[in-house]
């Protein structure tokens, strides 16, 4: 992985001595290789950037991997928030930010202007993201139609958690279990699988839904009674990717915004994300998960 990224380092810079003007708004310009717009839309995808920054305009459905923003959504403590618009349009989505500052956002959740995001992006968990796969998800968001949609900035009031662990750096490829826990990361399952100040992937905690019901969601740690412990790899991957659990039925709410975009999981990714949550550690929830309400898909 390092020589990957030192040798598309020195890539870029060849490439970049033999552009003669460069646009000084994009300093860092880069042109990046399929390879890389292929690894980012992928990465793009499986971490929901591409669902979470959906279009979504009043009374218009959603588009798919266009990320002009505006999906609503609302915290358990009741604050409304949308998702901004990080398509390339360059006044109103990112399309004039630096790749460097795009990575800020996504690892640290630092805006340009120095504001911190609030934690409904994930980036705690994208905080992980290895610097090949940050730049090569900039390079796809730079790749994209330029969307025009204005939206107003989400109020910023949030106390901000423990200070972020830190950085894996790079991923050993032969490193499996290494391998699933960096897919749990990009695809942010102990967002919502963990509660605040609970167990990691115990559940717990209170997702609203769009018809303003609310679901807890369930321990996927290895406990055999409170969490998934009798379940099977293959078990898991289907829930991850089509959305179903063993018994037939769909998993609703939050996590079905994903379906399109896990439906896409490579099988390696698969079995290596699989593997990783069935290695959790087994941990009891005495806790009644009640589903208050659980009305559609989303
Ligand atoms: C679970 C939903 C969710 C996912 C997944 C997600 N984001 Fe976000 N993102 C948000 C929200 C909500 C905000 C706004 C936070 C705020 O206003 O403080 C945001 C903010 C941002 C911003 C700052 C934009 C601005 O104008 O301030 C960038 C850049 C960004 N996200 C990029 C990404 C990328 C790239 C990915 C995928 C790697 C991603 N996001 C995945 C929800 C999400
Ligand atoms: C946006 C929030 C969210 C994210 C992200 C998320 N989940 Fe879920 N997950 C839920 C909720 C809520 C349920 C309960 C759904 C239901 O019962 O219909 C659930 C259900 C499940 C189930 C079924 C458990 C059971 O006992 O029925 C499994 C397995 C699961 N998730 C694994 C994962 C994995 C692995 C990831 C990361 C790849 C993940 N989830 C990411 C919210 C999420």
């Amino acid at each position: 992985m390092w020589r990957f990224a030192l040798a598309s380092l020195a890539l870029a810079a060849c490439q970049r001595s033999s552009v003669e003007a460069i646009d000084p708004a994009m300093p860092s310009a880069r042109a990046p290789t399929e390879k890389q717009l292929a690894r980012g839309a992928y990465v793009a995808r499986i971490s929901g950037c591409t669902v979470c920054h959906a279009t979504t305009r009043p009374g218009q459905i959603e588009t798919f991997d266009t990320l002009g923003g505006g999906a609503e959504d609302t915290l358990a403590s009741g604050e409304t928030y949308r998702a901004p618009n990080i398509s390339s349009d360059r006044e109103t989505g990112v399309g004039a930010w630096l790749p460097e500052q795009i990575v800020a956002a996504v690892r640290t959740g630092t805006r340009p202007d120095g504001a911190r995001l609030l934690s409904a992006m994930p980036y705690r968990e994208f905080h992980r993201m290895t610097d090949a796969d940050a730049y090569a998800v900039a390079a796809y968001l730079r790749s994209q139609v330029p969307v025009w949609n204005v939206m107003k900035r989400n109020d910023r009031r949030e106390v901000h958690g423990p200070a972020l662990p830190p950085p894996i750096g790079n991923i050993d490829p032969d490193d499996a279990p290494g391998h699933g826990r960096y897919l749990a990361a990009l695809m942010h399952c102990g967002s919502c699988h963990t509660a605040p100040d609970g167990p990691a992937f115990a559940g717990g905690k209170e997702l609203r839904l769009v018809d303003g019901g609310e679901i807890v969601a369930p321990n996927i740690t290895s406990d055999a009674d409170t969490g998934i412990g009798a379940w099977t790899e293959a078990q898991i991957i289907a829930a991850v990717r089509t959305m179903t659990k063993p018994d037939g039925s769909p998993i609703e709410g939050p996590m079905a915004r994903y379906a399109g975009a896990w439906a896409l999981l490579s099988d390696a990714d698969a079995r290596a994300l699989a593997a990783y949550v069935k290695s959790l550690r087994p941990v009891r929830t005495d806790g009644e998960q009640v589903i208050e309400s659980v009305s559609s898909r989303p």
